[in-house]
């Protein structure tokens, strides 16, 4: 709907509902503001944006358009109040300050309207703690947008307004803005219009010349960026402000550790290692040598003997070339990524149940849903902008929230139930749950008899899950289960989101198919506000799952049994038909003297894989490992060449975030040194085995153009198309039709019913026992990435330098042990040092390790045992004692 404005004496059709100042913004006509955000709900404060309506001076911010609605923005009087406004700021606002910035909002209009700055700085006001944002409070004018991004987008309520009248000050919550509440996401200096909050980046190395828009390189939200360039050196990363995945914000990661591109320690030429030492090679060398070895070893020992590791760093047109570099060039179904250690339950639970792997609904209808359960994600840390936006909406009680976790993480605050069960014993609780919702009636019935197959076997497995007997085995109380089913079966839509906390369990694709029972039984797929949301956890994983980085996959997730003679057509030669091996079976084969050669791009498979001695063991009997990746990392002790690869910035292509959502990686940045794109790297490797003739591609694009022939579901997602119309999800099978955001509207991809799949309990092997009592639980926090090689490298090592355990402080004391004493943790598979923190968060027989610094390493630690259906490792359940180190 639209309405009809005047503006300045011409007639303008307007948007209904849009504030005055967004109309005329989008007009094109000049109106300065201060206290307004577009992020931000108005408050109509600083009178800048003041304009003539129908003859009477109003603040545009706060005014909606109407129908008639006669605008002067620029009468004399309109003038005269701007002037008067900015005057009164400028009295005490430092000379010196408009020269350095004149670009900020602030500065823009002071130019405009001729107003002289009148004030000196005090260096007492200036707080320079932080390793990322300078304050500079003689700068701030009271607009309190800071305040505002901080309370109403992140929840941190960090900047306070101290004292009153002309003397207030704005200040954090703490000594200083690096010794507060902050968690550095950089959304208040985003908003800043003076620069009192300021990027540290900026103030070191220059403003931007130019801003070029691209995709984080962490976690699975996807987040957009504009990364600042100035001679040819990023200087600064700022939110999207167009985004629909971020709208606006970024996480500490994103905004802030971007700077591992620079780090002294960036592997910039390739290197063979000659006795022990890396030597530094030509590229031509590096090639020549890898190819050569490969073919000595697939003539010695068969195609079976070889395997390609994809970490999800790089983009879904490298991801694709692994994949075909490993069936074709090396004639091995042997290729896995490392979503084998993370979500391949979520892909496969999925695809088996509802026939596509990824998630149903897009984030978007995280605004819809009226119940959100967070089961094993602690989102705000993992996955912050979308943990965030959950938990503002629960604040504001808009939508209602079960947090299903044993740690009380921050979401977990936030919940009306939070279900801390025992680690280990999820599919106890959500076959309780089931079985409150099936004996209280509170199926769909209407949706289950239309869409659901297998109700009657499914309700006898759940009858002998009652909420006592859970309540026995989970530790959570029978009335908070029967509530928190109620609520789910009842407050819809509802969506379930989850994290590695779901997946990471000896029946972690089992888990997921009782998730997705869940939603079943009470209709919640295939709705607005509904659904299955899988948070992946880094950038690409959705990518790498549906590339053909998979031994029983190819790319489309097509199953390798199913459609082989297309890829045949499509690539021009004969595939090897026998499924390969995943990345855990790699690792044993190697152990067995079964795989002899083995290429990782972008993973560092000793950190991150479980039961460390016997990885170690294994990689180090390789006779051929080859490492595709910007540092040295643990497994490099191991490892026969290094390819440096570019990073993110330097490359372009195309990342799939969480929701399914196809975005473009921009090249920012020219590779540094001599590292090259993966995609790159894999076509000069191709050329030297001598099937250069596969591996024709001039750009990215040239990649991507095959894959939308060979995957349907992305065939309408061109290049041209996500310059114009931002990132898409898939399915987008047409040119000329909008992207499927809500999956299985009326019917499942597998058809038009699907079958619940009741799973009974195993009790996972590591349960505790006299020598091992505790219970370990392993995972991230917010200021490192998975193992760390990027964030170690940045900021973000000031503010967490290292590992840490959370133990309970009834674990504690009777252990004996203090908050900051460095502990040693014991398994059946090995030992480390770890420093401890006495926590709340964990209860009584449960701790928690981060994962993220070699120095610790505590996937020493970590049981071996698997899932039996996806192989992903049981990280969230080992056994150990702790004590304090001597
Ligand atoms: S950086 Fe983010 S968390 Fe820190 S004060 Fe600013 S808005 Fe709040
Ligand atoms: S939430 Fe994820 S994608 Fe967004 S900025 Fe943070 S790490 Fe990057
Ligand atoms: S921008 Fe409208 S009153 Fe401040």
């Amino acid at each position: 709907m639209t309405v009809t404005i005047k503006v300045n004496g011409v007639e303008h059709r307007v948007e209904e509902g849009l504030s005055l100042l967004e109309a005329l913004r989008r007009l094109g006509y000049y109106v300065p503001s201060l206290c307004y955000d577009d992020r931000l709900s108005p408050q109509g404060s600083c009178r800048l944006c003041v304009v003539e309506v129908n003859g009477r001076l109003t603040t545009s911010c706060t005014t909606k358009v109407q129908d008639g609605m006669e605008v002067r923005t620029d009468s004399e009087q309109v003038n005269q109040v701007r002037r008067d406004v900015l005057r009164l700021l400028a009295m005490n606002y430092p000379r010196d300050a408009y020269a350095k910035y004149p670009f900020k909002e602030f500065h823009v209009a002071l130019s405009k309207y001729g107003v002289e700055l009148q004030g000196t700085s005090r260096p007492d006001l200036i707080d320079n703690s932080h390793p990322y944002i300078v304050v500079d409070m003689n700068r701030c004018i009271k607009c309190f947008r800071c305040v505002k991004a901080c309370d109403e987008v992140q929840g941190y309520h960090v900047w306070r307004a101290w004292g009153r009248g002309g003397r207030i000050m704005i200040r954090p919550d703490g000594p200083d803005l690096a010794h507060s509440s902050c968690v550095s996401c950089g959304l208040c200096v985003d908003a800043c219009p003076t620069g009192a909050l300021e990027d540290r980046s900026v103030l070191t190395y220059g403003w931007p010349d130019t801003w070029v828009k691209t995709t984080c390189p962490y976690c699975g939200v996807g987040c957009e960026l504009e990364v600042g360039v100035k001679d040819g050196r990023i200087v600064d990363v700022r939110p999207s402000r167009t985004s629909v995945v971020n709208r606006g914000n970024l996480c500490v990661k994103g905004r802030y550790a971007w700077d591992y591109v620079y780090s002294q320690d960036r592997v910039l030429r390739p290197l063979i290692k000659v006795d022990g030492e890396w030597r530094e090679v030509s590229w031509d060398e590096a090639i020549s040598f890898v190819a050569s070895r490969l073919k000595e070893i697939l003539a010695k020992y068969g195609p079976g003997s070889v395997g390609v590791l994809v970490g999800a760093r790089v983009t879904n047109e490298e991801e694709y070339l692994a994949g075909k570099f490993a069936r074709v060039v090396l004639g091995t179904n042997n290729v896995d990524s490392c979503a084998r250690v993370c979500h391949e339950p979520s892909a496969q639970g999925l695809e088996d149940m509802l026939g596509t792997g990824g998630a149903t609904n897009t984030f978007e209808d995280i605004d819809l849903a009226r119940t959100i359960m967070v089961v094993g994600s602690n989102t705000t840390e993992n996955h912050p902008v979308i943990g965030n936006r959950i938990k503002m909406l629960a604040e504001q009680g808009r939508v209602k929230l079960i947090v299903v976790d044993p740690r009380r993480t921050e979401i977990a605050e936030y919940a009306d139930y939070h279900l801390a069960l025992r680690p280990g014993t999820d599919v106890v609780l959500f076959n309780a749950m089931a079985n409150v919702i099936v004996s209280e009636g509170l199926i769909d019935e209407e949706f289950v008899s239309e869409r659901v197959e297998g109700l009657e076997e499914f309700k006898e497995v759940v009858s002998n899950y009652t909420p006592e007997f859970a309540e026995k085995v989970t530790g959570v109380r029978a009335d908070v289960i029967r509530e928190a089913a109620r609520l789910y079966a009842t407050n819809k839509p509802s969506m379930i989101f989850w994290g590695l906390g779901a997946t990471e369990h000896v029946q972690g694709t089992e888990i997921i198919y009782q998730l997705i029972d869940l939603a079943l039984i009470t209709g919640n797929v295939g709705r607005p506000g509904s659904g299955l949301m899988p948070l992946r956890g880094k950038n690409n994983v959705q990518g790498t799952a549906i590339m053909g980085d998979h031994p029983k996959k190819l790319p489309g997730a097509v199953p390798l049994t199913q459609n082989i003679e297309m890829f045949e057509k499509l690539w021009g030669t004969k595939l090897n038909p026998s499924p390969g091996l995943d990345g855990i079976e790699m690792v044993e084969a190697a152990m067995r003297d079964d795989l002899k050669a083995l290429i990782v791009f972008g993973e560092d498979v000793l950190m991150s894989h479980p039961y460390m001695e016997m990885t170690e063991k294994a990689l180090s009997k390789l006779e051929l490992l080859v490492l595709v990746d910007m540092f040295h990392n643990e497994t490099s002790k191991y490892a026969h060449v290094f390819l440096p690869a570019a990073s993110s910035f330097e490359k372009e292509g195309t990342f799939t975030n969480a929701e399914r959502r196809v975005q473009r990686v921009r090249k920012v940045i020219e590779p540094l040194g001599e590292s090259l794109p993966d995609w790159q790297i894999i076509i000069r490797l191709a050329n030297a085995m001598g099937y250069g003739d596969y591996f024709r591609y001039s750009s990215p694009e040239d990649v991507w153009n095959e894959i939308r022939s060979a995957w349907p579901a992305v065939y309408g997602i061109t290049y041209g198309r996500l310059e114009r119309e931002g990132g898409l999800p898939y399915p987008t099978p047409r040119l000329d039709a909008p992207p499927v955001k809500v999956l299985h509207v009326g019917q499942f991809t597998v058809g038009k019913k699907t079958r619940l799949r009741p799973v009974a309990y195993i009790p996972s092997p590591e349960q505790p026992t006299e020598e091992y009592p505790l219970t370990l639980i392993t995972g991230r926090t917010l200021y490192h990435f998975n193992m760390g090689s990027m964030t170690r490298r940045t900021g973000n090592q000031v503010i967490e330098p290292e590992d840490f355990i959370e133990v309970s402080e009834g674990d504690a004391k009777a252990l004996g042990i203090s908050d900051g004493d460095v502990v040693r943790v014991t398994s059946r598979w090995g030992s480390t040092l770890i420093r401890a923190r006495v926590s709340r968060r964990v209860s009584k027989g449960v701790v928690f390790a981060t994962v993220h610094h070699p120095e610790a390493l505590i996937n020493r630690v970590v049981s071996p045992a698997v899932d039996r259906i996806s192989h992903i490792p049981e990280y969230k359940v080992t056994a150990v004692r702790v004590e304090k180190a001597s």
